[in-house]
């Protein structure tokens, strides 16, 4: 079989004039390009680096009974994760924040899952310089989800430790949040197949460095 792209040996199939999205997401809102939307409708390029390669910052913020919980502190990060990656959004510290409290407010949510998130985006020409990219950002509300389910909290979660390691601050400064999640997705596979519930990484000196989507603290001699 040869390998030449040829349109006339056989029929091509038709081209869609719009994405047609199957799936279904949970209630919430999104901002995105200076719109307020529904979740189902918050869509980036497959050309966006965020995705492409993970090249991403972000936070997540709760919010309790109507309110943020530390969401100045969740801004600080924020913002220090953009710098270090270089990244650009067009709002300061009062705009993002006021962008998160539309989201919340127009979702309707009085327990929500909160991100702020910025992507390197993609570039106009394809372009393979990060220089060249602009970064999109984005934010949005749904309802608060957490790591373990109702009956999980009450009596604990088995945890296996897992025999991949996190990625090290040497390549990655935790700092900087990110998606870097492929040790955390595979060591959670890992959990499963062991009969656990979740994962707990190491890091290189076997230290407990943090488990998918949660840290740990430890209470050892009355003390954290
Ligand atoms: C991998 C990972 N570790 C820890 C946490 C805990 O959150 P924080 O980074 O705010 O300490 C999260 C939450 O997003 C996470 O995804």
């Amino acid at each position: 079989m040869s390998n030449l792209i040829d349109p006339h040996t056989k029929p091509l199939p038709s081209l869609s004039a719009h994405h047609i999205d199957p799936h279904s997401y949970p209630d919430g809102i999104a901002f995105l390009d200076g719109q307020y939307l529904p979740m189902s409708q918050a869509k980036i390029s497959v050309l966006d680096w965020g995705f492409l390669h993970s090249d991403a910052t972000y936070d997540t913020v709760h919010v309790w009974d109507g309110r943020f919980f530390r969401l100045d502190l969740h801004l600080d990060r924020f913002f220090g994760g953009l710098e270090k990656l270089r990244m650009t959004v067009p709002f300061d510290r009062d705009g993002v924040a006021e962008i998160l409290h539309n989201c919340v407010a127009l979702s309707g949510h009085r327990a929500a899952y909160v991100e702020m998130l910025c992507t390197r985006g993609a570039s106009p020409t394809f372009s393979r310089d990060p220089r060249d990219a602009a970064n999109r950002f984005m934010a949005f509300a749904v309802p608060f989800g957490s790591v373990a389910n109702a009956e999980q909290l009450q009596r604990g979660l088995h945890v296996a430790i897992s025999d991949k390691v996190r990625i090290p601050p040497a390549s990655i400064d935790p700092t900087i949040k990110n998606y870097h999640w492929l040790d955390l997705v595979r060591g959670l596979y890992d959990a499963y197949d062991r009969g656990a519930e979740t994962a707990l990484l190491l890091d290189f000196n076997g230290n407990v460095a943090e488990g998918p989507g949660f840290n740990v603290f430890c209470v050892a001699g009355g003390r954290l």
